[in-house]
């Protein structure tokens, strides 16, 4: 779509996402579902992508017929590039992809060390790569970081970096993509899937309190937060190369 074209459809009510494609990996649940919520509130079209057809299949069918979603595997680039060779053309993208393990350097053995790496950090640069050919040039990356990155608040040292290092790939890449915007997104904790599908209750609750004393805000996020800081990164043409911490302070503590 043209740029007037898509300035008269947004006039006529269309929404600020209207005649616009969103690319959600991960997004069939957590982070990834809330955004897909958000963009079809606000008419954009959205291709879902994840391992699990079931989450896939229950939230496209939540949000109707703007929703479509093939199965991906973020850790296999081959099954990346067959997914985005099936992607027509695409204006954002955000992948909340990835399984690793985190914790201390004296514990964990090197293939848990570097799973944050090969799951987080490759994985989305890979999804960048496949996804380039089809991008809109007036379009934009988001990509998911972590506060931990700059405020650790538990030893867990490779997993810091490997969201230091997602920022610094937001900052490398915006100079390569340009005019295409690269920015990292970096959450503090937030109430939602994550926490209650990976961490056991007790783990959560110690979790969200020590969080909530080491922000500013005195509490953890909602999946909803990032939602609108990701649609904030995805429109505001003049921000690139950046990382939005929503974190209720906590990194500048
Ligand atoms: N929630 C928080 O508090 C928080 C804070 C800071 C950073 N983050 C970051 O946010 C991301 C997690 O997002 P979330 O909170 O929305 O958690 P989530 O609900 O667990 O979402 C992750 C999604 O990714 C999919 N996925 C995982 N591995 C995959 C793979 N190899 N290929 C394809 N899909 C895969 C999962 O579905 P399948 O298993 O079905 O594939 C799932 O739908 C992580 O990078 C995490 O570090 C989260």
């Amino acid at each position: 779509m043209q740029g007037s074209d898509r300035m008269r459809q947004q006039e006529l009510g269309g929404g600020d996402f209207a005649g616009r494609v969103v690319v959600l990996l991960g997004g069939g649940s957590g982070l990834g579902r809330a955004v897909a919520r958000a963009v079809c509130a606000q008419g954009g079209e959205v291709i879902l992508g994840g391992r699990t057809a079931e989450k896939l299949e229950e939230t496209a069918a939540e949000l109707g017929s703007q929703v479509s979603w093939m199965q991906v595997d973020t850790s296999d680039p081959g099954s990346l590039e067959r997914f985005f060779s099936r992607v027509e053309h695409l204006d954002f993208l955000f992948n909340t992809t990835g399984d690793y393990v985190t914790g201390p350097l004296r514990e964990l053995s090197f293939e848990e060390a570097e799973s944050a790496f090969r799951a987080k950090f490759w994985g989305q640069y890979l999804a960048v790569k496949y996804a380039l050919p089809k991008m809109a040039q007036d379009g934009a990356v988001v990509l998911m970081a972590g506060a931990d990155g700059a405020r650790p608040t538990v030893a867990t040292p490779a997993y810091v970096a490997c969201n230091a290092a997602l920022e610094g790939l937001a900052r490398g890449l915006a100079v390569e993509l340009a005019p295409i915007r690269v920015n990292a997104l970096s959450p503090g904790a937030m109430d939602g899937n994550f926490w209650s599908t990976r961490r056991p209750e007790e783990a959560r609750r110690e979790a969200f309190e020590r969080y909530s004393r080491l922000n500013v805000l005195g509490r953890v996020g909602t999946e909803e937060e990032v939602a609108r800081a990701v649609l904030f990164l995805f429109l505001n043409s003049y921000t690139t190369g950046t990382t939005l911490y929503v974190d209720g302070g906590l990194s500048m503590r």
